[in-house]
């Protein structure tokens, strides 16, 4: 048999396997609740439907070229104009599928194998892993509640390695945590003066509870911004996202995604230009204010089954708990509360390979009704 690469060998994403015994559960007792993924239970907004509809009937929605169509590129331009006021020209926003395929297109734009990347931990898996898959080298930055589970300058200035890059993520996953202006902005002030490219994740924007949320390009040109319609937008199976990308760095993106995707999917690309009409925005706005009514629940009821040392959520949908009054394996206490109960929670070793086995994720992005049932069984069960 031929050798196969280190790259295959990353390691799984726990949670799936939750979801796929979540799944079995909900077709053998029809009780299981879904409080381990980070996705919208809702549609994508009616204007994205009905452009989408019309323009399968009319258009041919061949490849489009490489950074994706104009249209979208001006309108995503403008929305930073008019959320931020902050000027884009549209030949730096690419648009990719997902900003998961930005996010790996860029990273091979910008870095060579061996290259290291600072990231926090806990922090979203997938990063960790593509990093690793590419032959990059991971650099932990440590982030626990006591800071919000978020980088700072400080943190950064006492690194005895000095990274190539470094990504956070504000609103974060699996904490929801956000990193404030000013230190967003001191943030980027650092990359810049380092020479470290900034990759700031900002795909949970709009999804907020009172917090201001900044977004890095207010501060530096040099960062990439990662943006996606997945969440805020109630689009995670469009597949589409974008980066806004500095100057030196657009053709090489533009290279790389035409060469490894083409371009973004036609049709996702039409239908988000709605995404972001004013009637799409009201009707998401709805969205979020369903998500600020249970994240209320999440913070009153998680007392309820022992939790009292947790950040609480700043954005995003998602509440990373302590739960080492209860195991010390999350993997398993998961997969057994979901057996006992119905109830799936994300064990928090995919978001943290050393600390992770005593934290459990809980999303919140469900039904209202949902959650407290949920909560009555946690607290009965625990
Ligand atoms: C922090 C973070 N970044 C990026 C992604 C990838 O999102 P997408 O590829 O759907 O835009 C996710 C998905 O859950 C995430 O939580």
């Amino acid at each position: 048999m031929a050798r196969l690469s280190q790259r295959g060998s990353v390691p799984p994403f726990h949670v799936m396997e939750l979801l796929a015994a979540a799944t079995r559960r909900a077709a053998t007792h029809g009780d299981a609740i879904m409080l381990c993924v980070g996705q919208p239970s809702t549609p994508a907004p009616e204007p994205v439907r009905r452009r989408v509809a019309e323009a399968v009937q009319t258009q041919t929605l061949g490849y489009t070229e490489a950074k994706g169509i104009l249209e979208l590129r001006t309108t995503i331009a403008d929305h930073y104009d008019r959320t931020y006021g902050v000027q884009v020209d549209p030949e730096q926003v690419v648009i990719s599928s997902g900003s998961s395929g930005g996010f790996s297109t860029l990273l091979m734009a910008a870095f060579d194998a061996g290259a290291t990347i600072a990231m926090t931990r806990p922090g979203y898996p997938a990063y960790r892993n593509t990093v690793h898959a590419l032959g990059m080298n991971v650099l932990d930055l440590e982030c626990g509640a006591a800071q919000r589970f978020q980088p700072s300058v400080e943190q950064l200035e006492r690194l005895d390695v000095k990274p190539d890059g470094l990504i956070i993520a504000s609103p974060a996953n699996p904490t929801g945590t956000i990193i404030d202006p000013a230190e967003l902005a001191a943030i980027a002030r650092w990359c810049e003066a380092n020479d470290v490219l900034l990759l700031s994740d900002e795909i949970y924007h709009g999804i907020g509870f009172g917090r201001p949320t900044a977004t890095a390009w207010q501060t530096s040109r040099e960062a990439v911004v990662l943006g996606s319609v997945s969440k805020f937008h109630s689009m995670t199976g469009w597949r589409l996202g974008w980066n806004l990308v500095p100057e030196h760095l657009v053709r090489r993106v533009e290279l790389l995604q035409g060469n490894l995707a083409i371009c973004a999917p036609a049709v996702s690309q039409v239908g988000a230009v709605a995404a972001f009409t004013s009637e799409a925005e009201s009707e998401l706005k709805g969205h979020v204010e369903r998500y600020a009514r249970n994240r209320q629940v999440v913070l009153d009821r998680l007392p309820e089954i022992g939790v009292t040392s947790f950040a609480p959520p700043d954005g995003a949908f998602y509440a990373y708990c302590d739960i080492s009054h209860l195991t010390d394996d999350s993997q398993q206490w998961t997969l057994d509360i979901l057996d006992r109960i119905g109830v799936a929670l994300a064990p928090g070793i995919d978001f943290d390979p050393v600390d992770g086995h005593r934290f459990m994720r809980l999303s919140f992005c469900g039904s209202t009704d949902d959650l407290h049932v949920a909560f009555d069984r946690l607290a009965a069960a625990v």
